[in-house]
């Protein structure tokens, strides 16, 4: 991701999430010598419709978050995007990845669960917004010798 990206990036957050990161907290994001920032476009020149970001801190990464605009889901964008974040916390010989998510987020909760994400905790109403309980879920990578 780069500054440029900034503006597209704010506009998904905002449309898919209920409290959304603010353009100020994307661009100290870009910052953060611990953070990543990846956005994704179908295609070369098309407009950016999917990013994450995450934080490698110590020997885990932890992800901040995961967007792909509605009209551009089910077509295996934030698969890549989770794929791009475990390799490069292989890479980095990273131990684990972790990650909130709300209860009712069936669609976020499968997608980590077929990167065989597993539920650690629940934070109780955690989310401001509702209430809503946060499901803690772990990674846990296997070095290579
Ligand atoms: C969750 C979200 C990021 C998924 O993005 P996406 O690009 O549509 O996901 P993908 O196409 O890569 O899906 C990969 C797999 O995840 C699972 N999945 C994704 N969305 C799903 C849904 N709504 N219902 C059930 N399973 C779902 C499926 O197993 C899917 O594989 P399949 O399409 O072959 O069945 C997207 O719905 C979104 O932006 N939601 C709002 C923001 C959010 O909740 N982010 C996560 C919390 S930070």
């Amino acid at each position: 991701m780069l500054a440029s990206d900034l503006d597209a990036v704010q506009r998904i957050a905002e449309v898919c999430f209920p409290v959304p990161w603010t353009r100020d907290e994307f661009q100290k994001e870009l910052g953060r010598e611990y953070s990543t920032l990846r956005v994704l476009r179908p295609s070369v020149g098309e407009p950016v419709c999917a990013f994450a970001n995450f934080w490698c801190i110590g020997d885990e990464a932890q992800l901040m978050n995961v967007a792909t605009l509605p009209l551009a889901r089910r077509a295996g964008h934030a698969r890549a995007l989770m794929q791009d974040m475990i390799q490069l916390a292989r890479d980095r010989r990273l131990r684990l990845v972790t990650l909130e998510v709300r209860r009712s987020n069936a669609g976020a909760r499968a997608l980590y669960q077929e990167f065989g994400f597993s539920e650690q905790g629940i934070r109780q109403r955690y989310y401001s917004d509702n209430q809503e309980d946060a499901i803690v879920m772990h990674l846990t990578l296997r070095m290579r010798l």
